[in-house]
């Protein structure tokens, strides 16, 4: 028995990383997951991995910034699955400089893929809730209580130099958080957000002036942080130590439980107790 069996989560950007580990572990504990990647061949192996553990997933392969993707995406739970229990919106990536540097390319893209791709899958998702929820009580059964994770970062808490194109997005999808959760209240949904400090993966570890980059639809973005600031950045954490895509999970994870029922509109930092 899993906690979360029976459920159906769709998981943004689960192909690496952070996200991940957000599908292996709610698929783990129950849940039947849509992984999603802007890649093939990382969502085939989250897939796989799902499935080599006994879990149940399917992939649905795209950009969450691409016209239309928002309706497929919830659309393959509902046909895969038969619903749509937690949305976790993770799927994202840096693009860093000084704003002086920054072009309305880097804002758009940044501001697209952080804030609008969340508010568009949220609201493809609406119909799809409000029926259910319409469903359940028509015929006289409780209504579930279904999830929205968020994922921020501590750059939209606290903000970050040479980020604020990334900042932005992530200080908003807080104030997204913020209203969804006054506005679903009424379907029995939660929405909160987990904003992660430093977490290990491509965006972070991948050392900036020696070529580390990522390949976001052919265009070569510089990510990663200079190893001499990351080892700063370690020694500035009360854990001593950036965490890890699966510690980071864990914290996604908790907001998905029925013991999390009854908070929402909440920001969850998840920093290794570093605080900005
Ligand atoms: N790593 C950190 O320290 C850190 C800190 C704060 C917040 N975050 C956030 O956590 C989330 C996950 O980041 P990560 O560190 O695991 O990065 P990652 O690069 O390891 O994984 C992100 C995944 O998202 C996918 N992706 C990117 N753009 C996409 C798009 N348009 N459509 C679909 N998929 C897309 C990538 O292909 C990749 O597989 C992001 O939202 C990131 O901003 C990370």
């Amino acid at each position: 028995m899993g906690t979360l069996d029976g459920k159906v989560a769709i998981v943004s950007g689960s192909g690496r990383g952070i996200g991940r580990e957000i599908a292996l572990k709610l698929a783990g504990e129950g849940a039947r997951v849509v992984v999603n990647d802007l890649d093939d061949d990382p969502a085939k192996e989250t897939l796989a991995a799902i499935e080599a553990a006994g879990g149940q997933a399917v992939s649905c392969v795209g950009s969450v910034t691409g016209d239309g993707f928002a309706e497929r995406f919830v659309q393959t739970a509902v046909d895969e699955f038969g619903g749509l229990d937690i949305i976790v919106n993770n799927a994202g990536y840096t693009w860093d400089s000084v704003i002086q540097k920054m072009t309305d390319e880097q804002w758009d893209a940044i501001l697209d893929v952080h804030l609008k791709a969340p508010f568009r899958i949220l609201r493809a998702a609406q119909p799809v809730i409000s029926a259910a929820v319409k469903r359940a009580k028509d015929a006289g059964e409780p209504v579930p209580c279904r999830k929205v994770v968020n994922i921020s970062s501590m750059a939209g808490t606290g903000g970050n130099a040479g980020q604020a194109n990334y900042s932005s997005g992530k200080a908003g999808v807080l104030g997204l958080t913020k209203a969804l959760s006054k506005e679903w209240g009424r379907y029995n949904v939660t929405v909160n957000a987990v904003a992660f400090g430093l977490i290990k993966t491509r965006l972070t570890e991948a050392p900036a002036g020696t070529g580390g980059t990522i390949d976001v639809q052919g265009k070569e973005i510089k990510v990663g942080v200079n190893p001499n600031l990351l080892a700063a950045m370690e020694q500035m954490v009360p854990l001593g130590r950036g965490g890890t895509p699966a510690e980071a999970a864990g914290a996604v994870y908790l907001f998905c439980i029925p013991e999390s029922d009854y908070v929402s509109g909440q920001t969850l930092v998840c920093g290794g107790g570093f605080n900005i």
